[in-house]
């Protein structure tokens, strides 16, 4: 499965399409981040109306992650708020679907998603139904990464979820003010990053120009294409997904140290 490759996209610059399943009153209203057109996988921002709900419970016929963005997503006493976390696999219910406020949310599904009403109603118990992530400590990042050389103090993890089969991970990845890492980095695996808060420059992606990845931008990476170097001059947290552990080897970049500090001088404090 890849998804195709994308760069710095911000959600409001993809048209919203509406979808209606016919076990929601409401249409759901998606942009597509990225998508493999051969599983129907996905990444999208989905936004479901404050009056949005399924009259019974329903399951979906593929596996299934939700961070909540905004307002308020409830599955049957379950209240999802900003910054909380669910994971369902295929086949699993899910609850009754209510937003009892106008609610924006990231999906991630690994195939076309399809609702519908189970003949067992209880969740998987695989299933982790809430994981409230301003609970949880931010720890090393050897937890979802596997670097070939060790990391500059100040980068941590809160692991979300995790496949133990395939090690595919979900999970927040946090930079302190002012860290910044040398030379490009190239992954095995394709990896997913949307930019949830403060910033992240990428001098350059496959030796053309880099960019600083802002709140609402993501990108889709497929595995081999050298990006860096990465620094954040106000610090940052994305939301990652890699569909297993991420393996990073690092090369050399002639000009690596104007790129990070030209970053760190010249972007603006915030
Ligand atoms: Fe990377």
């Amino acid at each position: 499965m890849v998804k195709n490759h994308v760069e710095n996209k911000n959600w409001r610059e993809i048209n919203p399409t509406s979808w209606h399943s016919p076990h929601l009153n409401e249409p759901l209203h998606k942009r597509i981040l990225s998508s493999d057109p051969e599983t129907g996988a996905m990444t999208s921002i989905v936004d479901l109306p404050k009056t949005t709900i399924s009259d019974q419970i329903l399951a979906a016929n593929c596996e299934l992650q939700i961070f909540v963005l905004e307002g308020e997503l409830h599955f049957d006493k379950i209240y999802m708020k900003p910054g909380d976390y669910c994971y369902y696999p295929e086949n699993s219910a899910h609850g009754k679907w209510r937003a009892k406020e106008n609610t924006r949310f990231l999906l991630i599904t690994d195939k076309t998603l399809e609702f519908f009403k189970p003949e067992d109603t209880s969740p998987d118990k695989r299933a982790k139904r809430q994981v409230d992530s301003w609970a949880m400590e931010w720890t090393n990042p050897l937890d979802a990464s596997d670097p070939s050389k060790p990391y500059r103090q100040g980068l941590m993890v809160k692991v979300l979820h995790k496949n133990e089969a395939t090690g595919a991970s979900t999970h927040l990845a946090g930079l302190m003010p002012g860290w910044y890492a040398h030379g490009l980095e190239v992954h095995p695996i394709y990896e997913e990053n949307y930019c949830l808060s403060g910033d992240v420059n990428i001098g350059e992606v496959d030796g053309g120009d880099g960019y600083t990845m802002t709140e609402g931008c993501y990108l889709c990476r497929p595995p081999g294409i050298p990006h860096g170097p990465i620094s954040s001059k106000n610090g940052n947290v994305n939301f990652c997904y890699t569909p297993s552990i991420l393996g990073i080897d690092y090369e050399p970049i002639e000009n690596d140290e104007q790129y990070i500090f030209s970053h760190l001088r010249s972007y603006p404090w915030r």
